[in-house]
């Protein structure tokens, strides 16, 4: 337990056992599953719960936060189980306990837990008055979910924004702040598992100007307080995909071939201090090179043919960028072939589609090429 403001206090717990997050994206350095008391003169409302199997270190923070007082409400700002998960644990150990929700979350409350009765269903400016200290609700669905809302106390200024403005990595020691070292865990974050939906993340936006906001707690990473507007522009900026300057170099490689040419564009990159990253798709997860899609400003997606299609591990990746809705980014594909020349040409259709700028008409490389034939030197000049 974390004592945030005399009457917000943080009650969640840090996961360092899960690996893979959704069952798709890794967690080199885990992850928090945020929850946060509020308490007022006469009632305790308590934000979001945590995932299953951290029941008694919740549970053990929540007592230290509340004392000898119960928990009133439980404020539901989403649904998903890594938030949802102890609601019938909630319920049960507090029967009394009001849940406050969304008309969209009730079915899902039902559903997933088989909880229902003593259910505030909560419109945009709703408020619940804890004494002295007040909560209002703002709706902001499709961030993440339909159901999803913020929770706003006026008296401390903060927000309880559900997975908005959140990250991966688990908290140690201050839990508050820390926008350098968690920089990169939230692009990934947020091209993961946000990154669809952007316009959701604008109109949230919209729905939060004018509101005074002095602290941060999000469901994921750490709480905001100095360090809000780096924060904001950040998500701002990923959620209208404006890149930075730099190529994503994306590939899979079957016998080494493609690989040979991604590495040859990389040094082609390095010698003209553009700034690039290189994923290999056969061994890595995709989660690292959507983080850098939502990074730079260029793509360069390399596929042998296979099967006269592209490369599954590479067709899947850029299945992923269509599901993002990735926009503004250029593009060029490479790749190699022994006798079917297809995937190059695939890729740029799928780049079309998409609308991205295509720069180049593509470099498909025939079998028996070197590195030192992948000519990249005036595609790359041109990136300077
Ligand atoms: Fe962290 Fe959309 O749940």
């Amino acid at each position: 337990m974390k004592q945030l403001t005399e009457s917000i206090m943080y009650v969640g717990v840090n996961d360092n056992k899960k690996t893979i997050f959704e069952g798709l994206w890794p967690l080199p350095y885990g992850v928090s599953y945020n929850s946060y008391i509020v308490k007022g003169d006469s009632k305790i409302a308590l934000i979001d719960t945590v995932e299953a199997g951290f029941e008694d270190e919740f549970f053990a923070n929540i007592a230290q936060a509340a004392g000898e007082r119960a928990v009133d409400y439980l404020v539901i700002n989403h649904m998903e189980p890594d938030h949802s998960s102890l609601i019938a644990a909630v319920r049960a150990k507090w029967p009394d306990v009001t849940l406050v929700a969304s008309a969209k979350a009730v079915p899902m409350i039902e559903g997933y837990y088989g909880v229902a009765g003593n259910i505030i269903t909560v419109k945009d400016g709703d408020n619940i008055d804890l004494g002295g200290i007040t909560l209002t609700f703002k709706m902001t669905p499709m961030l993440h979910w339909p159901e999803t809302m913020m929770t706003y106390c006026p008296e401390n200024q903060t927000i309880f924004s559900g997975d908005a403005f959140g990250c991966f990595g688990a908290l140690d020691g201050d839990i508050v702040d820390g926008f350098e070292k968690y920089r990169d865990e939230m692009i990934r974050y947020y091209s993961n598992i946000v990154g669809k939906y952007g316009s959701s993340v604008q109109a949230a936006f919209k729905k939060l100007a004018g509101t005074q906001i002095s602290r941060i707690c999000s469901t994921h990473g750490p709480i905001w307080e100095k360090e809000i507007a780096e924060v904001t522009a950040l998500y701002d900026k990923m959620s209208r995909y404006e890149p930075e300057k730099g190529v994503c170099i994306a590939y899979g490689s079957m016998y080494g071939n493609t690989a040979k040419a991604a590495e040859s564009l990389a040094e082609e990159l390095k010698s003209l201090g553009i700034p690039y990253a290189v994923h290999d798709l056969c061994t890595e997860s995709p989660s690292f090179a959507y983080r850098d899609v939502f990074k730079y400003d260029t793509i360069a997606v390399g596929s042998p043919t296979y099967n006269n299609d592209i490369y599954p591990p590479v067709a899947s990746f850029i299945h992923g960028l269509g599901a993002r809705f990735v926009k503004n980014r250029k593009f060029f594909a490479f790749g190699s072939y022994t006798w079917a020349n297809a995937s190059v040409k695939m890729l740029n259709e799928c780049a079309e589609a998409m609308g991205f700028e295509i720069i180049d008409p593509g470099k498909p490389f025939a079998q028996g090429f070197t590195k030192e034939k992948c000519d990249f030197k005036e595609l790359a000049s041109t990136l300077k």
